[in-house]
C-alpha cells in the first residue's frame, strides 16, 4: 500500500509524541473496560520521559509522525517486561504491531540480555491475545492491575534470538 513506516530507537524528543499517542490508542481499551483510569491513559508525560531514557522503547515512524510505540525492561530475573504496545488506529491491521514486539525483542535479548519476555493483555483483549499467541506467547497465569483489570499474563522464551547474538 506504499506507505513507508520504520522502527528506530525512540529519543527524548519522541517522548511527547508517545505521551499523546498512547493517549489515543488506548481509548478503545478503556473503551472494553469501561475503566479510564489504566495505566497507558494516566500515565504522566515526566514518567514517559523517563521510560525513554531508561528502558528500551522503539517507535514506528511514517514521515516525521510517532505512529507507534513500545517499552521494554529488563528485570534482575533475566525476564524483560514488554508493555504499552499501541498503534495509531488509522494504521492499524498492516503488521506494524507484530514489528515493534520483535524489534523490542530483538533488543532486549541481544543487547541487554534478556532470557524470558513477559506482557500481559487484557482479558477480554481478543485481538491482542491473538497477535501475541501468533508471535509465540503462552499464558502463564493472571494478574490484576491497580486498576482492577483481569489481566492474562504471557511469556516467550528469548532463545530465538541469543543465537543470532
Ligand atoms: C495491539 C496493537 C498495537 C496491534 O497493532 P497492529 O499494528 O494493528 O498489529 P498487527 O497489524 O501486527 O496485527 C493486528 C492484525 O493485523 C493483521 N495483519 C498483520 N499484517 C497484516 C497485513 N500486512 N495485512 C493485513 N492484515 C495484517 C494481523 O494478522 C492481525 O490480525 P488478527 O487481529 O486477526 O490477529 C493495536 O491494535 C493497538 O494499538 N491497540 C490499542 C492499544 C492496545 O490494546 N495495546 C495492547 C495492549 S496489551
Amino acid at each position: 500500500m506504499g506507505m513507508s513506516v520504520t522502527i528506530s530507537v525512540a529519543t527524548e524528543q519522541d517522548a511527547e509524541q508517545i505521551f499523546r499517542l498512547q493517549y489515543l490508542c488506548f481509548q478503545s481499551e478503556a473503551a472494553l473496560y469501561g475503566n479510564y483510569r489504566i495505566d497507558p491513559l494516566v500515565q504522566s508525560l515526566d514518567s514517559v520521559r523517563a521510560e525513554v531514557a531508561a528502558d528500551c522503547v522503539f517507535v514506528a515512524r511514517l514521515g516525521d509522525e510517532v505512529v507507534g510505540s513500545v517499552r521494554g525492561a529488563l528485570a534482575d530475573d533475566g525476564t524483560a517486561a514488554i508493555g504499552k504496545l499501541c498503534v495509531h488506529p488509522r494504521l492499524q491491521g498492516h503488521g506494524i504491531g507484530a514489528r515493534l514486539l520483535r524489534a523490542a525483542e530483538s533488543a532486549l535479548a541481544e543487547e541487554r540480555g534478556a532470557t524470558k519476555f513477559r506482557l500481559s493483555a487484557g482479558h477480554r483483549s481478543e485481538g491482542n491475545l491473538r497477535l501475541y499467541r501468533r508471535v509465540g506467547y503462552e499464558a502463564v497465569g493472571t494478574s490484576q492491575g491497580e486498576d482492577g483489570v483481569p489481566m492474562i499474563v504471557l511469556e516467550k522464551p528469548a532463545e530465538a534470538y541469543a543465537a543470532t547474538a
